[in-house]
């Protein structure tokens, strides 16, 4: 039987990697309006909580997304190309792209993750029961760069590739930074066969009673998510944080239409790390993540823009969470 293969080509622990980390949560917390990438909120227990969060009655995108592709599942079968490579952006459990698996019968299937070892154990599994696909685990920074390795390009040359991208992921982009974004998933799905795209899942801008329980829920699991990033950067970079000193605080700016989560210093506290420290104010705040939410026709343009054809676009019932198959050329 094939076994699966994996390639790791972000190494977290290398000096350059965390010197990288170190120089840029420094600069972060120094700025006057202290922010840190929300790719901080992802340690192994950051992940955890993540996943609890996707079962709360608040967090819709999750069940939301999945309802939509499990509904036009046979429409998008008979658009998306049987026998593609299938490469699953930010794959973590594969749990969506396994559902994709029968309708799509990938020849080959890609899962990226930033760690590769997130993906060895559901990839033996995977590979077990679709024992006709090919499978290979990548471990890539693909916000960075998306480049598979030679090697792995040539396995998938002649195919079409499908590059999935769910669960609203993009929305943690600025619209400039996703537009990169896009633009890159355009140009490796380019060097695929005929029918070649994107299918991506979107979440939509709604009233803000909707949009601030799902990032403020009741059980406060949202609340230890964004909290944990503090431990996570003492961890990092030997930081002095408690996160008792803080408080979650999540917001929609209906202007810039984008959910902002942020740590609020509950009172004056000053933060300590080797060769530096920083008082932040009663009220001062560290921002940790924004959420965009797109409207059908901004994020259909914006794909537009990338590259990408005008996309085959499903909405559930209550125009709450949108799913986009796009050609990768017109
Ligand atoms: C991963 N990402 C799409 C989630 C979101 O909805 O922006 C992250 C998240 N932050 C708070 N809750 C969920």
């Amino acid at each position: 039987m094939t076994t699966p293969q994996f390639y790791q080509l972000h190494d977290s622990s290398s000096p350059a990697v965390l010197h990288a980390i170190r120089n840029e949560l420094t600069t972060g917390l120094l700025a006057a309006r202290a922010a840190v990438s929300p790719k901080y909120l992802y340690d192994a227990l950051g992940s955890r909580l993540f996943d609890a969060i996707t079962e709360l009655p608040e967090y819709y995108p999750t069940r939301t997304e999945g309802a939509i592709v499990k509904q036009h599942l046979p429409h998008l079968a008979q658009q998306i190309p049987k026998g593609a490579a299938l490469i699953d952006l930010g794959a973590g459990s594969c749990e969506k792209a396994e559902k994709l698996f029968d309708a799509l019968q990938p020849a080959h299937y890609i899962p990226i993750d930033i760690s590769v070892d997130y993906l060895r154990n559901t990839l033996y599994r995977l590979q077990r029961q679709y024992p006709m696909t090919r499978m290979s685990g990548v471990g890539l920074d693909f916000s960075a760069e998306l480049t598979l390795p030679p090697e792995l390009l040539s396995l998938i040359s002649g195919l079409p590739i499908v590059v999935f991208y769910p669960g609203s992921s993009i929305g943690n982009f600025s619209p400039d930074d996703a537009r990169a974004l896009l633009a890159r998933v355009q140009a490796l799905c380019a060097q695929g066969a005929a029918g070649s795209g994107l299918l991506i899942g979107v979440d939509l801008t709604k009233a803000s009673e909707i949009l601030e329980p799902a990032y403020d829920d009741a059980l406060g699991v949202t609340a230890s998510f964004n909290l944990n990033m503090l431990l996570n950067i003492n961890h990092l970079i030997g930081t002095d944080f408690d996160p008792q000193d803080w408080q979650h605080v999540a917001f929609f700016d209906a202007k810039l239409s984008r959910i902002e989560m942020h740590l609020q210093a509950k009172e004056e506290v000053t933060v300590n790390w080797p060769g530096h420290s920083r008082n932040f104010k009663r009220g001062e705040a560290i921002h940790t993540e924004n959420s965009y939410k797109w409207t059908v026709p901004g994020f259909a343009q914006l794909l537009q823009s990338a590259g990408f054809a005008a996309p085959t676009s499903y909405m559930d019932a209550k125009d709450w969470f949108s799913v986009h198959w796009a050609l990768a050329s017109a």
